[in-house]
């Protein structure tokens, strides 16, 4: 699928968030979120860059860890291309540690980056692979989150990995909630030893008011975001 980078000006992103059911300022934390609260949602906007591309980059690239690619699609729901979604993710080192950002004080730490879909609906983040929470059995995930043009902010499903020996087969089920669509991936290596994956986001799926073209209310899953 071609690519074409697409840069959006911050303003452009909140002008068509502005047409939307959020406040005309979408970056005093008190955001609205579709059918469910959101616990630290508004980190969202803390600190999002003055323009936006389809390709980005979280940790440095001399970043402690593996090397990390996301790739995905962003789709409407009715399977066509969404250019202009933001897509924002974050996540913790290779310690499994969320290292503080002193810039910003984010609670979602350092480790955090925007992208905004391109004209194919395509986004790109390039990072490094995250560790597991230090004496846990969570597996190792990115938390993310999506601004549509035209909504306000909402999370979905973390991307988690198949070859997590902490996401056993038998425990895939309680880390798929269907938020955005699945986040399960299974990740392959390139030549160059880079990690590489695919997640595709299916705009309302599984979120709770958000309006459904066909049947109204889809009613999907209730439920908190986890920082
Ligand atoms: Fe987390």
């Amino acid at each position: 699928m071609k690519r074409i980078p697409l840069a959006l000006p911050l303003l452009a992103v909140l002008s068509l968030i502005g047409s939307s059911p959020c406040p005309a300022s979408p970056v005093t934390g008190d955001e609205p979120i579709v059918g469910t609260p959101c616990e630290g949602c508004e980190e969202v906007f803390n600190g999002i860059p003055d323009s936006l591309t389809s390709a980005a980059r979280i940790a440095p690239r001399d970043y402690p860890g593996e090397p990390l690619r996301i790739t995905g699609t962003v789709l409407r729901p009715d399977g066509t291309p969404a250019p202009g979604t933001v897509v924002y993710a974050y996540h913790t080192n290779a310690g499994g540690i969320y290292p503080e950002d002193e810039d910003s004080h984010s609670r979602h730490g350092a480790l955090r980056g925007w992208t905004v879909a391109n004209a194919d609906g395509r986004y790109r983040f390039e990072t490094i692979r995250p560790g597991g929470y230090p004496r846990s059995t969570m597996p190792q995930h990115l938390h993310m989150h999506v601004i549509e043009p035209g909504r306000c902010t909402y999370y979905i499903d973390d991307i988690v990995f198949t070859d997590d020996p902490r996401l056993a087969p038998e425990r895939r089920e309680q880390y798929t909630h269907g938020r955005g669509g699945s986040g399960v991936v299974t990740p392959r290596r390139d030549e160059e030893g880079t990690w590489i994956v695919e997640r595709d986001i299916l705009l309302g799926s599984g979120i709770p008011g958000y309006p459904d073209p066909v049947q109204g209310d889809n009613g999907g899953s209730e439920g908190t975001g986890s920082p």
